[in-house]
């Protein structure tokens, strides 16, 4: 298969990690990955925080989960069961206790159309590396907190997308998941 398009079957969400950092310069090649997403009208609008520092990432973990255990509760009772199950046991089930935590943070009109874009660039980028992520949206909820708010130097207008989480996988990477079959109407 060719191989780009082998990259975008084989990425899957990896939600368990070793405690290997990520090389600095490999975290530089995915977010590289990130910025030659395309964006409307060339625009960019966007920059990057890094989370990679033991430290902060407890810092942030420790911050995040109230935030997630209110989240949790506020499920409806199937999906709560189910993500309580997949995550039960787990020290810090909202960043998956990754190496890196990218938050991708945008501005503008156009961010929701771009950000997303930049996320999945980087997710495929580090796949073809040979390491795992997930979009972590929960791990978004903490920007509300007023020292994780300061250390994103987060401004008015600013919203996180992601954030995308990364490190080496723990098992390897499953096999593909499963799609719908394609719906589409040729004309
Ligand atoms: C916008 C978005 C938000 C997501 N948020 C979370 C999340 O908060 N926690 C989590 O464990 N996975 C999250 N995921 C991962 C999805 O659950 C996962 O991509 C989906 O189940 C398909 O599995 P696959 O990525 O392995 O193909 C998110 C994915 C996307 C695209």
């Amino acid at each position: 298969m060719n191989p780009s398009l082998e990259t975008i079957k084989n990425r899957r969400a990896i939600r368990a990690y070793t405690a290997q950092p990520i090389e600095r310069a490999t975290l530089e090649a995915i977010l590289d990955a990130g910025r030659w997403a395309p964006s409307a009208m060339n625009r960019q609008p966007y920059r990057f925080v890094v989370a990679a520092s033991p430290a902060f990432r407890r810092q942030l973990a420790a911050a995040a989960r109230p935030y997630y255990d209110k989240w949790l509760a506020n499920l409806a009772d199937d999906a709560r069961k189910r993500i309580s199950e997949r995550n039960a046991g787990m020290p810090d089930p909202v960043y998956y206790s990754a190496a890196a935590v990218v938050f991708v943070i945008g501005n503008g009109p156009t961010a929701e159309l771009d950000c997303p874009m930049v996320c999945e660039n980087m997710m495929l980028a580090a796949r073809a590396l040979g390491l795992g992520s997930c979009w972590v949206y929960t791990g978004s909820l903490v920007a509300t907190d007023p020292a994780i708010k300061a250390a994103l130097g987060l401004q008015e207008g600013e919203r996180i997308f992601g954030p995308i989480i990364l490190g080496h996988p723990q098992d390897g990477f499953p096999p593909p998941t499963t799609r719908q079959p394609l719906n589409v109407r040729w004309l």
